[in-house]
């Protein structure tokens, strides 16, 4: 069967890892040092290498080989790839949250380590504990037996309690740049023998946002059946549905043309987008276009990569607040009718063509 790219090529080394150089080399020295913590909580957008990284530092602590660690080849590294090692163990919190699933999880840690040297708990998502979970959690975090690592991994730890928080090492996962994401594409394409052109991967990197996986779905999408991929390629699968859309439509709104707004959003259609989403994934985009006119870091309250805030920054210079503010309304009502309306593009349509009519 056919396995995703994103499942085939997961780092199993620290030197595949891109973008999170920062944390790499903290957990290095700390390996190297002897000074591994007893519970780390990883946090950062979806696809950035949490789950990864964790499985990485639980090879570490178990790797046998003499050199640099892990080395990824290893029988203890690579039964912990696969799953395969007893003494790590993986729990998703998304589907074992509660109190009677951390209870086995205490009770397993009372074990020594039964094959390798050092026992790992990795707790996925782990935001999704309920509060009784995490308080049965509180004692074993802060003095877990010698030889034990907690990981917890969660891509929103403002939904973690303090008491939680307090007792781990917190490391940030970054958004990784365009570039980095498109070197680690052109070296995948390589491998998979598919001669693609730069500017359809540095496309696919800029509609990712940062994620490493999001950007591996897209590119298996774009990569499926292809011998040579083009921008233009890309652009047709992707259904160029991304930032670069509501930028052209926005472009035209700014320039009060109607005609082009209308065939932005025509050709965005005729690509199978449903006509709502696409008015709220805009609607976002008019906000953030507002954010970043007033905002001192506002890569830190959107949801896009480096680049991308960049390309709105840009923009927002040719917008004024008021024309914002004028749109976003325009736009919000338009949406909340659509739900009702049997045709919901013709409401999109009118409120386009209302705000390229503004005096
Ligand atoms: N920093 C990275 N370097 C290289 N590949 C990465 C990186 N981050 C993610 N990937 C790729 O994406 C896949 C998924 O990554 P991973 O499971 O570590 O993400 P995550 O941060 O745990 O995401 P989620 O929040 O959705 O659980 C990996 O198998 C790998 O192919
Ligand atoms: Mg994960
Ligand atoms: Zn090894």
């Amino acid at each position: 069967m056919y396995q995703a790219l994103y499942r085939s090529f997961r780092p199993e080394t620290f030197e595949e890892l891109i973008g999170q150089e920062h944390i790499v080399k903290i957990l290095k020295n700390q390996i190297k040092s002897g000074t591994v913590g007893h519970a780390y909580l990883f946090c950062g957008t979806r696809g950035t290498g949490k789950t990864t990284t964790a499985r990485l530092l639980a090879k570490a602590l178990n790797c046998t080989s003499e050199g640099e660690k892990p080395c990824g080849e290893c029988e203890a590294c690579r039964a912990i790839a696969t799953g395969n090692f007893l003494d790590v163990v993986e729990m998703d919190a998304a589907s074992n949250n509660g109190v009677d699933d951390v209870r086995i999880l205490r009770e397993e840690v009372n074990f020594p380590p039964a094959v390798g040297r050092n026992k790992v708990f990795i707790i996925d998502e782990a935001h999704m504990l309920t509060t009784a979970a995490c308080n049965a959690l509180l004692k074993t975090l802060e003095e877990p037996p010698a030889n034990t690592v907690f990981i917890l991994a969660t891509t929103d730890p403002n939904k973690l309690p303090a008491t939680i928080l307090s007792r781990c090492i917190r490391l940030d996962f970054r958004r990784v740049s365009e570039e980095m994401l498109a070197n680690r594409f052109e070296q995948i394409c390589r491998e998979i023998g598919v001669e693609a052109d730069a500017d359809a991967l540095s496309l696919i990197a800029s509609n990712a946002d940062g994620s490493v996986r999001d950007g591996l779905s897209l590119l298996d999408r774009c990569t499926a059946g292809q011998k040579h991929l083009t921008r233009e390629d890309v652009l047709f699968l992707l259904g160029m549905a991304g930032v670069e859309t509501h930028l052209a439509l926005t472009d035209a709104v700014l320039k009060k043309d109607a005609g082009e707004a209308l065939s932005v959003l025509a050709q965005v259609l005729a690509e199978g987008k449903e006509a709502s989403q696409f008015g709220r994934d805009w609607l976002e985009h008019l906000r953030n276009l507002l954010i970043i006119r007033f905002a001192k870091k506002p890569e830190n309250m959107l949801n896009l990569s480096l680049e991308n805030v960049e390309r709105l920054k840009e923009q927002s210079k040719a917008c004024d607040t008021e024309l914002l503010r004028s749109c976003l309304m325009e736009l919000s009502r338009a949406l909340s009718e659509a739900k009702w309306a049997p045709k919901p593009r013709i409401l999109l349509e009118l409120a386009i063509i209302k705000m390229c009519s503004r005096q």
